[in-house]
């Protein structure tokens, strides 16, 4: 096995916007993100060069090929992508240097603060060992503390679409690592995998310590009925997308009580919309209910390239999102940390400081 790859760099956000006094102050903001997988910051140039380690194949001449295979119109379209994707990935180094580029990256935007999701069944499925998978995440962590300061946590992922005994079985071998997790969350594709298929897994990892949290992706099939089964059912911790809700007053007043935050990731809600179901302004309209939304990049090598700062100032472009809505969601992501109080205080205090600064 060769050394590890050498950790990219990159520049500031790209992304177009109207008031740059507003961009340097995203730039600037201490950040944290809670709905980004892994495997979707896999970026094409790391797939060449991981293929290249592991002596595989691609069948794409180069990463503007690669890139250009990047279509999809929906969940399932995307999620092929993504999985073929994935492959690449084989050892415990694999591992540490996409999480590793991923922190590096975030910690360049002033992410203070990161729950990371990953995948493990399709990583098992392809005979890799958890150890390897946990392994090398968790390495990346350590060192990115260490080198950039930046914190994060671990979100293990059942894969919605594979069956419950497989999602089980990943569960039971990571639970020995589980002092490398945080919690278990719920992806893949939701239509026909409602969210009590994963009853007794949520139940497993709460009474081993972890919190819950799981996707209800965009307009998908019986959107509100999986809504209203993981707040008022399955009691989960947070909602991943969850845009949805804004369609139903009664479940949006569940929300409110509960203080559930969500975690919304706008590049992906605007690209799979199918239907006028919701409005496309989603974070305008879930702020406008009065629910706590914290902003996040979701799978941003598949989405553009594009992390927080740029995925924040689209945003705020689509939204025509203030000053004190961007503070206040950063706070509502602070305050939903996975981490104890005097921990969030001090990420708070952060936030703080900047603002009066500025
Ligand atoms: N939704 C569902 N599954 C996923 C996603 C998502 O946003 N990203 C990666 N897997
Ligand atoms: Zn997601």
């Amino acid at each position: 096995m060769t050394g590890a790859l050498a950790t990219p760099r990159y520049a500031g956000a790209a992304a177009p916007i109207s008031d740059p006094a507003l961009g340097r102050f995203i730039a600037g903001m201490p950040k944290s993100e809670y709905h980004v997988h892994l495997e979707g910051t896999l970026e094409a140039e790391m797939k060449f060069a991981l293929a290249k380690r592991n002596g595989m194949a691609l069948p794409f001449a180069d990463v503007a090929a690669m890139k250009a295979s990047y279509v999809y119109h929906d969940l399932p379209s995307f999620l092929a992508i993504y999985y073929d994707g994935m492959k690449v990935l084989q050892t415990e180094a694999d591992f540490r240097d996409l999480a590793y580029a991923y922190l590096a990256r975030a910690a360049s935007q002033n992410v203070i603060y990161a729950e990371m999701f990953f995948d493990p069944q399709e990583h098992l499925k392809r005979g890799v060992p958890i150890a390897a998978v946990i392994g090398g995440i968790t390495r990346a962590r350590a060192e990115a503390q260490a080198a950039l300061g930046i914190r994060s946590q671990l979100i293990l992922c059942f894969v919605r679409d594979l069956s419950a005994e497989s999602a089980m079985a990943a569960l039971d071998a990571a639970l020995p690592f589980k002092a490398d997790l945080v919690g278990v969350g719920l992806d893949s594709d939701e239509a026909g995998n409602p969210p009590e298929k994963f009853r007794e897994h949520f139940a497993k990892a709460r009474a081993h310590g972890l919190k819950v949290t799981a996707h209800c992706d965009i307009d998908q099939p019986d959107t509100l009925r999986n809504i209203r089964t993981v707040l008022t059912d399955l009691n989960v911790d947070r909602i991943d997308h969850g845009g949805n809700i804004v369609q139903s007053p009664e479940l949006v007043a569940i929300a409110r009580e509960r203080g559930i935050t969500f975690t919304v990731c706008p590049t992906f809600s605007g690209t799979l919309r199918k239907r006028e179901t919701v409005p496309v302004d989603v974070v305008r309209a879930m702020l406008d209910a009065g629910l706590k939304v914290t902003i996040s990049s979701d799978d941003p090598a598949y989405m553009g390239s594009e992390y927080i700062d740029d995925v924040l100032i689209r945003a705020v472009e689509r939204s025509k999102l203030t000053r004190e809505e961007l503070v206040l969601m950063a706070r509502y992501g602070f305050e939903a940390a996975w981490l104890p109080q005097a921990d969030k205080d001090v990420m708070i205090a952060r936030l703080e400081a900047y603002v009066k600064a500025g």
